[in-house]
C-alpha cells in the first residue's frame, strides 16, 4: 500500500493561537517526513463569515508564513492558498448535489456559529461541504486536525463512500488523525471552553505574542481555589489545560510535568508555563519576520498552488466524468 497523502487547512480568520500550534501545526511539521503533504491557508472558508477584505489578505499570508516559520519545509510539503486552486470551489459545487441538508444542520459547530447571529448565511452551512472537497480532491488518507473538526471529517467520509457507491470507487475514504495530547487546548479565561482566535485576546496566546505579553496572559489565566498542581481535567480545567501547555512546550509527558511542579505556588507554575511558551515561539517568530512580505514567501506560495492545481485537476476531471458533465 502507498503511503497514504496528508492534507490539512488552517482559516485565515485571526491572529494563530497556541491552540492552532499545539493542536494541529506541530503535527504537520512531523509528518512531512514520512508523507505526501498538502497544507493549505483555507481562505473561502473563512468567507462564510464577514472579513475586512485588507485583513483578510493580510491574514492569509500571515498565515501562510506561520505555517513556514513552524517549521514546514517548502521542499517538502505543497503550501498554498485555496482560492488559488478554483478546482476546490467547483467539486465542493457538485458535492452538493451529494449532501443532505439535515446532516449540515446538525453539525455543531454550525450549530454554535449561528446561534445569536440575526442573519445565518448558506456559506456557513456549506462549511463542511468545501472541506470535503479540500481533502477528496487530493486522495488524502490523513488528516491531522483538532478535536473540534472531528465531526466535519465525519462528513468528509461519509460523502466519499456515497460518491463512490453512486459512481464507482473514485475517492480514498480519509481518516482523521487527532492527537490524545492537546487536540483540545483550552481557553485561558474560561477553561471550559476551547481556545479560540476568535475569542477576546486575553482568552489565547498568539504566535506572535511577545514574550511580555505571553508571560501576561498566563498570569491571569484561570485556575480553580485549590492548590495542588495536578492533572484533573474536570475538576481542574485551568490547572489541567495549564499543565498540557506546558508540557507539550517543554517537550514532556504530563506526568513528568506533575512531578516537577509537586509542592509549587499557581504563580510560580504559570511562570515556568510562560518561560516554556515563549522558548516554543522565540525561533517561530525569528522565522516569521524573516518571511513577512518576502518574495521567498510569494515563490513558494505560487509554486505550491501550481503543484496543488496539477494534483487536483486529475480528481476534478474524473468526478466530472463520472457525473456526467460534458467535457470541453
Ligand atoms: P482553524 O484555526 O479553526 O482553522 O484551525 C486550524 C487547526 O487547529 C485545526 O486542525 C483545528 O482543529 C486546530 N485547533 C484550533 N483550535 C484548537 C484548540 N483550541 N486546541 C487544539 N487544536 C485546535
Ligand atoms: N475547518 C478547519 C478548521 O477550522 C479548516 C479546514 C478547512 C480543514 N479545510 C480543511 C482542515 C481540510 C482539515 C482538512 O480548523
Amino acid at each position: 500500500m502507498p503511503m497514504a497523502r496528508v492534507f490539512s487547512g488552517v482559516q485565515p480568520s485571526g491572529d494563530l493561537t497556541i491552540g492552532n500550534y499545539l493542536g494541529a501545526l506541530r503535527h504537520f511539521v512531523v509528518l512531512q517526513h514520512e508523507h505526501e503533504c498538502y497544507f493549505c491557508v483555507v481562505d473561502l472558508h473563512a468567507l462564510t463569515l464577514p472579513q475586512d477584505p485588507g485583513e483578510l489578505r493580510a491574514r492569509t499570508e500571515k498565515v501562510a508564513a506561520l505555517l513556514l516559520a513552524c517549521g514546514l519545509d517548502p521542499a517538502r510539503v505543497t503550501l498554498f492558498v485555496q482560492s488559488h486552486v478554483p478546482a476546490h470551489a467547483e467539486l465542493c459545487w457538485l458535492f452538493f448535489g451529494l449532501t443532505y441538508l439535515g446532516e449540515l444542520s446538525r453539525m455543531t459547530q454550525f450549530k454554535d456559529k449561528a446561534r445569536n447571529r440575526k442573519t445565518v448565511t448558506t456559506g456557513l452551512l456549506n462549511y463542511p461541504v468545501l472541506m470535503a472537497a479540500d481533502i477528496l480532491l487530493y486522495q488524502a488518507g490523513l488528516v491531522p486536525v483538532g478535536d473540534d473538526q472531528k465531526q466535519h471529517l465525519e462528513l468528509a467520509r461519509d460523502i466519499a463512500v456515497r460518491f463512490n457507491n453512486r459512481f464507482g470507487e473514485t475517492f480514498v475514504v480519509p481518516e482523521p488523525m487527532i492527537a490524545k495530547v492537546g487536540a483540545r487546548i483550552m481557553s485561558l479565561d474560561d477553561p471550559t471552553r476551547k481556545m479560540s482566535k476568535s475569542e477576546t485576546p486575553d482568552s489565547y496566546v498568539a504566535l506572535l505574542d511577545p514574550p511580555e505579553v505571553v508571560a501576561a496572559k498566563l498570569a491571569r489565566a484561570v485556575t480553580d481555589s485549590g492548590r495542588e498542581i495536578r492533572y484533573r481535567p474536570k475538576e481542574k480545567p485551568g490547572i489541567s489545560n495549564l499543565l498540557t501547555i506546558y508540557a507539550l512546550s517543554a517537550g514532556k509527558t504530563v506526568r513528568e510535568a506533575e512531578a516537577e511542579f509537586d509542592g509549587l505556588g499557581y504563580a510560580d507554575f504559570k511562570k515556568a508555563v510562560a518561560e516554556a511558551v515563549v522558548e516554543t515561539l522565540r525561533p517561530i517568530q525569528a522565522r516569521y519576520r524573516e518571511l513577512i512580505g518576502s518574495a521567498e514567501l510569494r515563490d513558494i506560495l505560487r509554486e505550491g498552488s501550481r503543484r496543488a492545481a496539477d494534483v487536483a485537476a486529475v480528481t476534478l476531471r474524473t468526478v466530472q466524468e463520472k457525473m456526467g458533465i460534458l467535457l470541453p
